[in-house]
């Protein structure tokens, strides 16, 4: 069932938008310098969204951009290198009439990494940047660099006196820090040890950018702004929950990083992780940053460690073979470029999870994801338990279907229940429909990308959607507990599964063995 689609959209007549206090914060002028400012995040990602912000008109007046990295480039080139990278995959078309006044803002300063000589120069370059844009020395460095290079970078921006005190007096400086924070429990340790050394941690902003989705971000306004969820948002209502990130790309040109990662860790560890936490969290009695941050730890730290003995029927790993997706010949892992041929590298990952609070007692988190899965749907399904076996599900052949509320996060955005409800016609005979809830059909445009409105927290001040270092160690302290046992059992070969399906056997096993099915998608 489609929901009629009112005349005029409610949040633009009688129904005015309601804007949270906390939402006042607003950008402050600032120069983002981008270290990594010649790599692929920021031509794809970064320097889209900053064009985006401004042509929306939510960038602060006074604003620039310095790109810093070993990259050859002048001002110029950086400026060209930029309109591609908009041309090729922003949201909004570039704007010729905008163009120009966005390019102006942006500079580059070539430079390595170790170098302290070349951080003196990049603070020259700021102090001369910075009077002509009217910044008061506010920064945000976004390392957009391997993880390997964190420490130097921190350590080198500190010495060469590129951090100003968190004093309420001096302009700030926030340092952006892209994942994967490390690739264990231990070098994640390291990095957040690294980071506390030279920087407060209310300078630090850990991005997960599954945390800037606008379904995501949603999730907390149909939880806690509506009155019909929370009173049954609990085990006495809700039968399971399955979190799905399927994505139709295979390795790609990243096979050097996510070779020695894995399913596992490049979206368990950060993303479905987090997903999972808005979806399990109490109730916060505030939005401020911390209140929120401290209740998503919660459910980090009522995650049920898997026990050795309970790994098989609890997780399940899986590459992906040769075979057809989108109607296109693929290869198989082993045979990607760069990959080694006897890789045990998982890039699908199935696991039932148990949050062990009283609200969550014996309700599974079923997750799963994976690299070529016949398309890219990444959903969030709450299935609810089913009705008693009497008047319309007494007939034991055929059961009603539970309703489900899913929350689909991309690629097409919105929410819908399923519900039964009656065959027209003179007997009564059960059917489910969906209401639907689509964000392209009731607001129109297309949303803003993760990263846009991520960027606007930092220069506003807000950590809300940041990582913060005890979420990281938490998380890792229990992907750690499945690391160690797969690292025990030395496998030479991983159950496969054809490319352009929906995983293993082994993963159907694992919902089939408790009488569920993962949803069709
Ligand atoms: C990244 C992972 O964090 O997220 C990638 O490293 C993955 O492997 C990507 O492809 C998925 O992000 P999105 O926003 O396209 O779902």
């Amino acid at each position: 069932m489609q929901l009629r689609e009112p005349s005029k959209p409610d949040w633009q007549s009688d129904n005015p938008l309601k804007e949270l206090k906390a939402d006042i914060a607003l950008p402050q002028p600032c120069s983002v310098i981008i270290f990594g400012g010649g790599g692929d995040l920021t031509r794809r990602k970064l320097l889209p969204a900053l064009y985006n912000q401004g042509l929306d008109g939510e960038l602060p007046t006074n604003f620039s951009v310095v790109g810093f990295a070993l990259e050859t480039h002048d001002d110029n080139s950086y400026r060209e290198f930029a309109r591609e990278g908009v041309e090729k995959y922003s949201r909004q078309k570039l704007d010729a009439r905008y163009w120009p006044d966005f390019a102006r803002t942006l500079h580059y300063q070539q430079g390595s990494f170790d170098d302290p000589e070349a951080y003196q120069r990049l603070k020259a370059r700021l102090e001369e940047i910075e009077p002509q844009f009217g910044i008061p020395g506010n920064r945000i460095f976004y390392l957009a660099i391997p993880p390997s290079l964190i420490e130097t970078c921190v350590r080198q921006l500190k010495q060469a006196g590129l951090v100003s005190p968190v004093d309420g007096a001096s302009p700030f400086t926030r340092v952006i820090v892209e994942k994967p924070i490390g690739r264990d429990l231990e070098s994640a340790r390291l990095i957040n040890a690294t980071l506390c050394e030279n920087l407060d941690e209310r300078q630090i902003y850990r991005i997960d950018h599954y945390l800037g989705k606008e379904t995501v971000q949603n999730i907390l306004v149909m939880r806690f702004g509506n009155a019909i969820f929370e009173p049954v948002w609990n085990s006495r209502y809700i039968d399971h929950v399955q979190i799905t990130v399927a994505e139709a790309e295979g390795v790609g040109t990243r096979a050097g990083y996510y070779d020695k990662a894995g399913a596992l860790r490049d979206m368990v560890q950060n993303h479905i992780l987090q997903l999972l936490t808005l979806i399990a969290m109490e109730p916060p009695w505030s939005m401020d940053a911390d209140v929120i941050r401290n209740h998503r730890q919660d459910v980090l730290n009522c995650l049920r460690p898997i026990a050795r003995k309970d790994l098989d029927d609890h997780v399940v790993r899986a590459q992906y073979g040769q075979g057809f997706v989108t109607g296109e010949h693929v290869p198989g892992y082993r045979r990607e470029e760069n990959i080694a041929h006897d890789s045990t590298t998982e890039t699908f990952v199935a696991l039932k999870v148990f949050v062990d609070s009283w609200r969550w007692a014996g309700v599974p988190f079923y997750i799963r994801t994976g690299k070529r899965m016949p398309k890219r749907a990444s959903e969030i399904a709450i299935q609810f338990k089913s009705i008693p076996p009497i008047l319309f599900n007494s007939d034991p052949d055929h059961r009603l279907e539970p309703n489900v509320l899913a929350l689909s996060i991309q690629p097409n955005e919105g929410l819908s229940m399923r519900i039964a409800t009656k065959l027209p016609g003179p007997r009564v005979r059960v059917y489910p429909v969906k209401m639907d809830f689509r964000y392209g059909s009731t607001f129109g445009d297309q949303s803003p990308e993760a990263y846009e409105r991520l960027l606007l927290d930092v220069m506003a001040g807000d950590a809300t959607l940041f990582m913060r270092r005890d979420a990281v160690e938490a998380s890792w302290v229990w992907i750690q507990n499945i690391l160690d046992a797969w690292a025990e059992t030395q496998t030479r070969w991983l159950p496969e599964y054809p490319a352009g399906t929906w995983g293993p056997l082994e993963s159907d096993r694992l919902v089939d063995a408790d009488g569920r099915r993962w949803r069709m998608l």
